[in-house]
């Protein structure tokens, strides 16, 4: 059975409630009703009740009657929910009046929510940009314990590709720090780590890339990437991780025996943490077409409840394999 089957049969067992934030939006409600029709989870969808009831009509969706509708602008209980947000935000200056008017905002709704208990988790992305769906979600659902940064990991899955063998990278961060700190990158490189064994199925061999290869090149930037390979050893012993390497010698053998002759992961990466978003999100995005390899993702790591953000581009299929992560997530699987 492939990744992606595996990982939708998991979570049919499992039936977590997930909760769509973009209710109304086309492929949304295509994929709910393959979730629905599939169970692969119970579905909460945001969004006005006939303006949903029409599409599907339309749409000619025979499933979405079964899933929970909640419509942000018509809410019974939005005082419960601008409740509990005025409580979570009041001592960052919220005030009630606006944690009103945010409870009408269906990405601050759908987090609320999570953190009242009546979902498991949330996928969206798929009309709003990535910062609007992360900002919600870092103020109400925040981070695990001893997390201090989210992440962004695609699991990457290619077809006989001679540099992967079985066929699966996992990479990060592709969605969220567009410059961590030395610390930050560890901690990134840990939680993919764990991304990698836990979703993914691999057993991860982590590369922290850079230009440089073993102090080919002097420069901060470098100097960054080494002191983030020394802290992410520090905070987990087990990981399997080197760098600096650059991309050619983490994953061609005799590129990474050349240029790193002592290294255990030179050439045999499977795990690549990119310096900072700009390399990650370009390298993502350029693998993905140039190759055509499938990204699934982003799958955000560091929550304290699992919250997935779409690329604006994605399709039905997209969606519905990061609801199917999001359920995996949401029992505790990452
Ligand atoms: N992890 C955990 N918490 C965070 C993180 C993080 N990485 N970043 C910000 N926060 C928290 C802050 O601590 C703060 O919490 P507080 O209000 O309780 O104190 C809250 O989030 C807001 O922080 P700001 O610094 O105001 O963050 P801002 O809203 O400016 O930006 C964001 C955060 C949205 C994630 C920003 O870093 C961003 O836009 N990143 C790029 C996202 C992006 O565009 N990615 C590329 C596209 S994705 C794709 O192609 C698949």
């Amino acid at each position: 059975m492939n990744l992606m089957d595996a990982i939708r049969e998991n979570a049919q067992k499992l039936n977590k409630r997930i909760v769509l934030p973009e209710g109304t939006e086309e492929r949304t409600l295509k994929a709910a009703d393959y979730i629905i029709k599939e169970k692969i989870a119970r579905i909460i969808l945001l969004g006005n009740v006939k303006e949903i009831e029409e599409k599907c009509k339309l749409m000619g969706l025979q499933n979405i009657h079964k899933a929970t509708i909640i419509d942000p602008l018509n809410n019974p209980d939005i005082e419960k929910y601008a409740t509990l947000l005025f409580e979570i935000r009041k001592s960052k200056g919220l005030s009630y009046e606006d944690a009103i008017k945010l409870t009408k905002n269906p990405l601050y709704l759908g987090t609320l929510l999570i953190k009242a208990g009546e979902a498991d988790g949330e996928v969206a992305g798929a009309i709003n940009a990535t910062g609007n769906v992360l900002r919600p979600a870092f103020q109400v659902v925040k981070t695990l314990p001893g997390i201090s940064v989210v992440s962004g990991a695609f699991i990457m899955i290619f077809k006989d590709n001679p540099y992967v063998p079985g066929n699966i990278m996992v990479f990060s961060d592709c969605a969220v720090n567009p410059d961590p700190t030395a610390a930050e990158l560890a901690e990134i490189a840990v939680s993919t780590a764990l991304t990698a064994k836990n979703i993914a199925k691999i057993e991860p061999r982590v590369a922290m890339l850079s230009f440089s290869t073993k102090g080919s090149a002097k420069h901060a930037l470098v100097d960054k990437v080494v002191e983030a390979t020394r802290l992410a050893r520090e905070k987990a012993p087990w990981l399997a991780i080197d760098g600096e390497l650059q991309a050619d010698a983490a994953i061609v053998e005799s590129v990474g025996k050349n240029k790193a002759p002592d290294s255990d992961i030179a050439g045999k990466a499977n795990v690549l943490v990119f310096p900072g978003l700009e390399s990650g999100n370009i390298a993502y995005k350029l693998v993905q077409r140039f190759s055509g390899a499938q990204a699934v993702g982003p799958i955000l790591q560091g929550m304290a409840a699992p919250i997935n953000d779409l690329s604006r581009g994605c399709s039905d299929t997209d969606i519905v394999n990061l609801i199917a992560i999001t359920a995996n997530q949401a029992a505790g699987i990452n």
